[in-house]
């Protein structure tokens, strides 16, 4: 017995050394990384090259969406083929464009960017129903790549080149998964704040900071040291939900002409991409990531986005955005009340991936 909790108590604390040890390597990698350019040097390819990497054609484009109008934002909401459902939630709440211009006087543009069915046999089919759902819709942009997981980068790159070919003027570039939630209120409310402000250079979400490339080859995310050789990450946001200034949409759109884009996870390129511009990411609290926000209306007079939301989304998005929150959280009382309900629910002892315990004195 006495042997057996020690060889289980040697086994886990050997594990928690080696990724103590290892984060606080990539942890001084990263101000290597972050500091220099070698990784501008080693992902810059030829163009021809970086073309043939790249360079799918359109399937379903909609040219004339931003055309003529003063856009504040453009959305791409990264979807796949057979998510119709989440598509129509998404029209029917957080992006339908028509509430967002009647309720909030905003002018955002919502575009689903997708490939085609990953599975051959399938694509026929599916494609006969997403010309359908476009023909009613109007709002998906398709390229004629497969939609899985390690052409996540791929869907990146025609979000850039979408955003520079007909969207130029857009103010503002937000790329979200189409499980996410966002309080668009909020969101635009924010940016306009930005935008007075005329910030340049800006990428806001949920920032990863020296982050080591997964190693395991069972991982989801695994990465070959052929295809990232350093032990850490350049600061990049989680892709679940970011947002860049128009001017950061065209720089990166630039650079990824020349760089070599084999690198699948999407935010890693992003963040490699913004490295070799010299723009760094600066965390917003109320962004995310991964991570899924409580259900209270003290949350919801703040959050931005929030990760996971499938099912419940048309009910958060009725009582996220009801009067009822500006109300509870209204006053020198109200305020007091949801801090401290924000500390109850954010600034727990054990992890939950969810708004850090700071957002909760905001
Ligand atoms: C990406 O899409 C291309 C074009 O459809 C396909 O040939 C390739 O296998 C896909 N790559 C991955 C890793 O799925
Ligand atoms: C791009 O990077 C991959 C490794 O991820 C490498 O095998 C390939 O040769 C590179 N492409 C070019 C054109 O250098
Ligand atoms: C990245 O590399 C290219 C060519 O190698 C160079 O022109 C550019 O100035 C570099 N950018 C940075 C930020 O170092």
């Amino acid at each position: 017995m006495t042997f057996f909790v020690l060889s289980v108590v040697m086994v886990c604390w050997e594990q928690l050394d080696n990724s103590v040890v290892s984060h606080m390597k990539s942890y001084s990698y990263r101000y290597l990384v972050n500091s220099y350019d070698f990784l501008n040097k080693s992902f810059t390819i030829s163009r021809q090259d970086a073309d043939s990497l790249s360079g799918y054609h359109y399937l379903i484009n909609h040219e004339h969406k931003c055309a003529g109008r003063d856009v504040l934002l453009l959305l791409f909401v990264k979807t796949s083929p057979e998510n119709m459902e989440r598509r129509r939630s998404i029209r029917s709440t957080w992006g339908n464009e028509n509430y967002i211009r009647q309720e909030l006087g905003a002018n955002v543009r919502v575009v689903f960017a997708l490939g085609v069915h990953q599975d051959p046999q399938r694509r026929e089919s599916t494609q006969q129903a997403l010309l359908e759902e476009n023909q009613r819709f109007h709002d998906l942009v398709q390229q004629d790549f497969a939609d899985t997981f390690h052409n996540l980068t791929v869907k990146l790159l025609l979000q850039f080149r979408w955003a520079h070919d007909y969207c130029g003027h857009a103010h503002f570039v937000m790329s979200a998964d189409d499980d996410i939630f966002v309080h668009m209120p909020n969101l635009v409310r924010y940016l306009r704040e930005m935008y007075r402000r005329g910030v340049r250079d800006f990428w806001v979400g949920r920032v990863h900071r020296g982050a080591p490339p997964v190693r395991h080859k069972d991982s989801k995310y695994y990465v070959p040291y052929e295809m990232y050789r350093w032990s850490s990450y350049p600061d990049y946001t989680a892709g679940a939900g970011y947002v860049v200034s128009g001017d950061v949409a065209s720089k990166i759109y630039q650079v990824s002409l020349t760089f070599n884009s084999t690198l699948y996870i999407d935010d890693v390129f992003m963040g490699i991409c913004a490295n070799a511009i010299g723009v760094s990411p600066q965390e917003h609290v109320f962004f995310s990531g991964e991570g899924k926000a409580p259900y209270h209306p003290c949350i919801y007079g703040k959050m931005i986005t929030s990760h996971g939301h499938v099912n419940d989304i048309h009910d958060l998005w009725k009582v996220a955005t009801s009067l009822e929150v500006q109300k509870i959280s209204g006053g020198l009382l109200g305020r007091l009340y949801c801090t401290v309900v924000r500390v109850a629910l954010l600034c727990k002892p054990y992890y939950v991936d969810t708004y850090p315990c700071k957002s909760a004195f905001l």
